[in-house]
Order: C-alpha cells, then sequence, then structure tokens
C-alpha cells in the first residue's frame, strides 16, 4: 500500500513538473499561426528551414501563456483541500517564474530544432516522425530548466539547484515513459475537435 501509493506520487509530481513544458506544446494549436520563424526562407537542400508550422507567435506567445497557466494551477495547490498532496513548487519564489518559463520556452525551440532536423530528413510539415514528436519538448524543456537552476545555484539566488532537486531518476523515468502516451491522446482529442490538421 504504502509502495502503490508512493509510486502514484511519483506520476503524478513528476507529471505536474512537467507542466509548464507541455501546456507550451499544446498552446500553439491554439494561438500560433502568423509569420513563420523561418520567414518562408529555404535551406541548401531547397527545403523549408523550419515550415509554415513554426511561427513567432508559437513561440514566443505560448511560453508566457504557459507560465500564467501555471501560476493559476500552482495557486490552486495552495488550497488546503487540495494541497493535501503536497504537490512540489516550480522552484523557489519568486524563481518559479524564471525557472517553469525558462521550460516553457526550451519546451517549443526542441519542438523548432525537431522541425529543422524533420525537414532536412525529407520530412514536410505535419508529417510523423516517432518519437522525436513526442519528446522533442521534453528534452529542450529539461535542458533549459537546467540550465537556468545551474546558473540560480551558482550565483547564489536558490539555495540548491532546483532541476537536481525536481527532477530525480524514477521522475525523469516516468517522463520519458508517460509523456509519449499523454502526447497521443492530446492530439487525437486535438484531432477530433478540428484544432489539429493531423492526428499526431
Ligand atoms: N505552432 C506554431 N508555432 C510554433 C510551434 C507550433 O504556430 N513555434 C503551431 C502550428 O500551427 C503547428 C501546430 O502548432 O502546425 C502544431 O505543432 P507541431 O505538431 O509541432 O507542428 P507541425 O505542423 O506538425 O510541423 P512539424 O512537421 O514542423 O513538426
Ligand atoms: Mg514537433
Amino acid at each position: 500500500m504504502g509502495l502503490l501509493l508512493d509510486a502514484w506520487l511519483t506520476v503524478l509530481t513528476a507529471l505536474w513538473l512537467m507542466l509548464p513544458a507541455y501546456l507550451a506544446n499544446m498552446l500553439p494549436v491554439l494561438v500560433g499561426g502568423g509569420a513563420p520563424i523561418d520567414g518562408g526562407r529555404n535551406w541548401k537542400d531547397g527545403q523549408r528551414m523550419l515550415g509554415d508550422g513554426k511561427t513567432w507567435r508559437g513561440l514566443l506567445l505560448a511560453p508566457v501563456l504557459a507560465v500564467l497557466l501555471v501560476g493559476v494551477l500552482r495557486w490552486t495547490t495552495t488550497f488546503p483541500a487540495w494541497g493535501r498532496y503536497g504537490f512540489s513548487d516550480y522552484g523557489p519564489s519568486p524563481w518559479w517564474v524564471l525557472l517553469a518559463y525558462a521550460m516553457a520556452l526550451g519546451a517549443l525551440v526542441g519542438d523548432a530544432l525537431e522541425s529543422f532536423f524533420k525537414r532536412r530528413t525529407g520530412r514536410v510539415r505535419g508529417e510523423r516522425w516517432v518519437p522525436f514528436d513526442q519528446l522533442d519538448f521534453v528534452a529542450g524543456g529539461l535542458l533549459f530548466v537546467a540550465l537556468v537552476s545551474t546558473v540560480l545555484a551558482l550565483v547564489g539566488a536558490t539555495a540548491s539547484n532546483y532541476f537536481l532537486d525536481a527532477f530525480t531518476w524514477p521522475r525523469l523515468l516516468v517522463i520519458v515513459l508517460l509523456t509519449p502516451a499523454l502526447h497521443l491522446v492530446v492530439n487525437l482529442i486535438g484531432y477530433k475537435i478540428g484544432a489539429k490538421d493531423v492526428p499526431w
């Protein structure tokens, strides 16, 4: 019983801590569009650098909205009735704002980088590329938050390294294993409701 509860809390906490990246990755479907980051330019191979699916609005607006949403969700865990799970925070206050933003921005930078390699391997916009479509934003988000956490700890702004404290090996394992499944479900819903053109 104790073990089962521990495992469940590990799963919940891991997913909770990834919310800035998850939200940032989902929001561009709703708020993206407009001018593409690559300005419509092609690479040497004659293919687009990134493609029309990577826009400035998605890159710049989604992370800000993700942090705002995370702020609201974070606040709900201070309600006595909900807070009983003892959800971890996104870093010591007020630095969680910067750390959540780093994770959200990193998610979209990772996603854009993935598109760059998708185009280089001849895949057109929207074409599927398992498992990179499912994990690009996880890798980018974790990398950015690790970098910012390390800088904050080095300059003494935070007492310890948030990334090392929060992203333990069991949690990282949960993230890598469960994110692709969640990605599949969310995109299928996005497709069914007409927000996405393809179900992945
Ligand atoms: N999007 C955006 N700006 C970004 C990232 C995403 O506007 N920086 C929007 C685009 O409308 C995109 C949608 O979110 O079509 C879904 O993102 P994703 O699945 O990553 O893009 P794809 O269209 O599949 O393109 P790619 O093949 O380059 O991944
Ligand atoms: Mg992608």
